[in-house]
């Protein structure tokens, strides 16, 4: 019976067994990841837009090649996930719908506008290394796909942070201008990216049931005190200023203390009504209704392949 099955299920999470597409799995285990997942990959796409509108406006051919680069990575990051949803029993018609409609988020910091170049640094150095932290704990996720899907992710993500952060070395090195434009960046990119990390722990909808079933290995507040902890160091180093008066480092803690994150703004953000959030959307349905034609040629082509076999 069910309980015995999840009984045994369980046992084999708690013996850090990697679960496969085949095994047998609770159904609030599937759906779980379908909406993970699916909202990991949906991030990775709709991401591409804040930085995507800067490549025809690099400042050097090297930063418009790194960035090129960098972008055509989260839409392959964002392939790689979809197909680890679809393992799960899903269609990529059903997420994208579920995209269009509304019932499926993506992570908020996407819904911030890139203003100017210096975003784009600020984007590789905050928004990846954050990424970063997170996705790499998601290595040890108990979803054999997704698992794997992390580690190429991860490979990647260190050379989109490392590119973001030199990139933004360059201008706080630079003159005064550029040092101020690293300053503003950094001034309306850092508390967003510390709510890439969701609520916490206390008001986290999902990380209960997510640690039982080792979907989620750390939770929402002991990663972002890590991303905190590491990143604080690094703007130092640039001699910029973050924009918190309650950060300080505490000794016994071992940790930086900082300041509380405008939850109201993040919730408002996460149900639709951020700055980018409607634009962000339209540009989404707009370049997949674009992509039909494309859709269309693969169904005639195997229409055709069908006849040809005669099935
Ligand atoms: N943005 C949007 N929604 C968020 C969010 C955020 N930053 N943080 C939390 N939420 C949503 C959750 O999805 C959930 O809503 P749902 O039930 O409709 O899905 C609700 O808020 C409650 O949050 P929980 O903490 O209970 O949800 P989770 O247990 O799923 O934890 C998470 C949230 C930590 C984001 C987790 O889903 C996760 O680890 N996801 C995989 C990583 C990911 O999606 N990263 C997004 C960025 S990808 C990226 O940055 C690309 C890089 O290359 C630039």
């Amino acid at each position: 019976d069910s309980t015995e099955l999840e009984r045994r299920f369980q046992l084999r999470v708690d013996e850090e067994q990697r679960i496969e597409p085949k095994d047998w799995m609770p159904e609030k285990y599937r759906a779980n990841l379908i909406r993970q997942i699916s909202q990991h990959a949906h991030s990775e796409v709709i991401g591409m837009q804040p930085e995507g509108c800067w490549i025809t406006r690099a400042p050097t051919l090297h930063r418009k090649i790194v960035l090129l680069a960098k972008v055509q990575d989260e839409g392959g990051h964002g392939l790689y996930l979809y197909s680890a949803a679809e393992t799960l029993g899903v269609s990529r018609e059903e997420l994208i719908d579920r995209l269009h409609s509304g019932s499926a988020k993506y992570a908020s910091i996407f819904n911030y506008p890139s203003l100017t170049w210096a975003d784009v640094g600020i984007i590789g150095w905050l928004v990846d290394g954050a990424a970063i932290v997170n996705q790499i704990t998601l290595q040890r996720t108990s979803y054999g796909p997704y698992a794997r899907a992390m580690v190429r992710v991860c490979k990647e993500e260190s050379f989109h942070q490392r590119q973001g952060y030199q990139s933004v070395m360059a201008l706080a090195r630079g003159s005064d201008e550029q040092k101020a434009m690293a300053q503003d960046a950094l001034d309306r990119w850092w508390w967003p990216s510390l709510m890439m990390f969701g609520p916490h722990d206390g008001e986290s909808a999902h990380s209960a049931q997510s640690m039982k079933w080792k979907i989620k290995r750390e939770s929402n507040d002991s990663l972002r005190q890590r991303f905190v902890d590491q990143t604080v160091p690094q703007a130092e180093y640039l001699g910029l200023r973050i924009p918190d008066s309650k950060l300080r480092w505490n000794e016994e803690r071992g940790h930086y203390d900082f300041g509380e994150i405008n939850w109201e703004e993040f919730e408002n953000v996460i149900s639709g009504n951020g700055p980018c959030n409607r634009q962000r959307l339209a540009h989404h349905v707009q370049a997949h209704q674009d992509g039909d034609w494309v859709r269309e040629a693969v169904r005639a082509y195997d229409r055709k392949q069908l006849d040809r076999v005669g099935a």
